[in-house]
């Protein structure tokens, strides 16, 4: 092999770091044939030296910010993780160097994406984080290059596991959240401190980086606006299901009258769509664009080894001297776009009320929701005795979401609706 060898040096050793290293030992002959030369590790840096990785002759730093800085590499893989800190030091470091970098990590690309991006144009360095989006799933690939020929209306995906494995679960076996919740906090599937998982902050984080990509704008985490999973109930589940819906956590982008919009929520999704039917800890990103229609990517959205998939398709295509503008364009055309103003969705609803069953209730709601011109589609009330409280759900058709919340406030405040409302958005598709 006549090319010289991809020199590689690796910050961080972890779940993602470790299945890196793997792959690229395991599959070390397929690379280098595919590549035409090697992709070889030269240095590695984490806390402690892990004695269970294939390491070989690499250098080993306990100090990433001196192996960004002096050592002799091509590419930089951070895989540490944070937003700032260590990891955008030595990012930022091994860029101004003139080094391409290949990174895992959403909270630094949704955070300084389009500086970095900025700074590698400068030097002429390639930023590559298709490990940051879906884990192993080939997203950003799909959205930059893939389906550079159309102009994206849409994208939309389940991009959190731990999120849609809680879902999956609560469904499956009709338990409420926080017992589920501290059952995949036992099993290593959810962090000690969840809440950048179930409060959607991951989703937002991934849903920026893909709005970027879909619609030529810098990434802007403070755009998305955020709704998690803790008031998910396993009720909620159940009436889902009778009415023919999954509740899924959303990262929804997409083109409106009013600007673009980026959100991310629970939803009910239809069970004719195929987000319906992404289950447990895998992803799955729709995109719809203006000539190919719907594409479907699923598969793995973490993990050492689908993780490090991803990580090492960016290095393959840096080790083909493969390069695309870090977003689709280069920085300087990356253009701020109007974002629709909060309120402005339309959308369909289920709304659960709990209510005290007595006569006269039911005309109430709907004198409440005739008010606000929401107009009722499917009711499910089954009353037992009176003084019970009873549920009563409702889907509603499409509406302004300002109206729905103004119906919802008004419904809270009856004397006979005994807890808050439950609203959740049904999907339209
Ligand atoms: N886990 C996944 O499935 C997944 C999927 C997609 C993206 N990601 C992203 O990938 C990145 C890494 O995640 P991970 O799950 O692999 O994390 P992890 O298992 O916690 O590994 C982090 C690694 O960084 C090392 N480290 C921490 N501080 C360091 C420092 N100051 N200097 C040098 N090394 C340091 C740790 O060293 P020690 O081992 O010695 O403590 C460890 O090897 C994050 O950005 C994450 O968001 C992860």
């Amino acid at each position: 092999m006549s090319a010289a060898p991809l020199k590689i040096a690796i910050a961080g050793l972890g779940t993602v770091g470790g299945g890196t290293v793997e792959l690229l030992h395991a599959q070390a002959e397929l690379l280098a044939a595919r590549a035409g030369r090697t992709l070889a590790v030269v240095a590695c840096a984490a806390l402690a030296r892990p004695d269970h990785l294939p390491l070989g002759e690499a250098r080993f730093f306990t100090d990433a910010r001196a192996m960004a800085r002096e050592a002799e590499y091509d590419v930089l893989v951070e895989l540490i993780g944070g937003a700032d800190g260590i990891a955008l030091d030595i990012v930022t470091a091994a860029l101004e160097r003139g080094r391409s970098v290949v990174t895992a990590n959403k909270a630094m690309i949704a955070h300084h994406g389009v500086t970095l991006a900025r700074l590698a144009e400068k030097t002429g360095a390639v930023l590559g984080f298709e490990a940051s989006v879906g884990g192993g799933i080939p997203v950003i690939k799909a959205l930059r290059e893939g389906l550079a020929g159309n102009r994206v209306n849409r994208v939309m995906g389940i991009l959190n596991g731990t999120c849609n494995y809680i879902l999956t679960t609560m469904r499956e076996q009709g338990r409420d959240f926080a017992d589920v919740l501290a059952e995949a906090q036992k099993l290593g599937y959810a962090e000690a401190d969840p809440s950048f998982d179930i409060d959607g902050v991951d989703t937002a984080h991934k849903l920026a980086i893909l709005a970027s990509l879909a619609f030529a704008m810098p990434v802007d985490i403070k755009r998305v606006a955020c709704e998690g999973i803790r008031h998910v109930s396993a009720l909620d589940i159940r009436y889902a299901d009778e009415l023919g819906y999954r509740i899924k956590l959303l990262g929804v982008a997409g083109r409106t009258e009013a600007g673009i919009e980026t959100r991310v929520y629970p939803a009910m999704v239809p069970l004719s769509f195929p987000l319906a039917h992404v289950n447990g800890v895998f992803n799955a990103v729709v995109t719809e664009g203006d000539f190919v229609g719907r594409t479907v990517l699923e598969g793995r959205g973490a993990g050492a080894h689908p993780t490090a998939s991803a990580v090492v398709a960016d290095l393959m295509d840096i080790a083909r001297n493969r390069t695309t503008p870090t977003f689709g364009v280069p920085v300087e055309r990356l253009a701020e776009q109007p974002a629709a103003p909060a309120g402005s969705h339309r959308s369909a609803f289920y709304i659960r009320l709990m209510v005290r069953d007595e006569p006269g209730v039911f005309a109430d709601i709907a004198a409440v929701l005739r008010d606000e011109r929401v107009s009722m589609e499917q009711v499910i009330q089954r009353g037992r005795s009176p003084s019970e409280i009873v549920p009563v759900v409702m889907t509603v058709h499409e509406t302004d979401e300002a109206a729905m919340m103004r119906a919802v406030d008004r419904l809270a405040a009856l004397a006979s609706v005994a807890e808050p409302p439950r609203l959740i958005r049904i999907e339209a598709l």
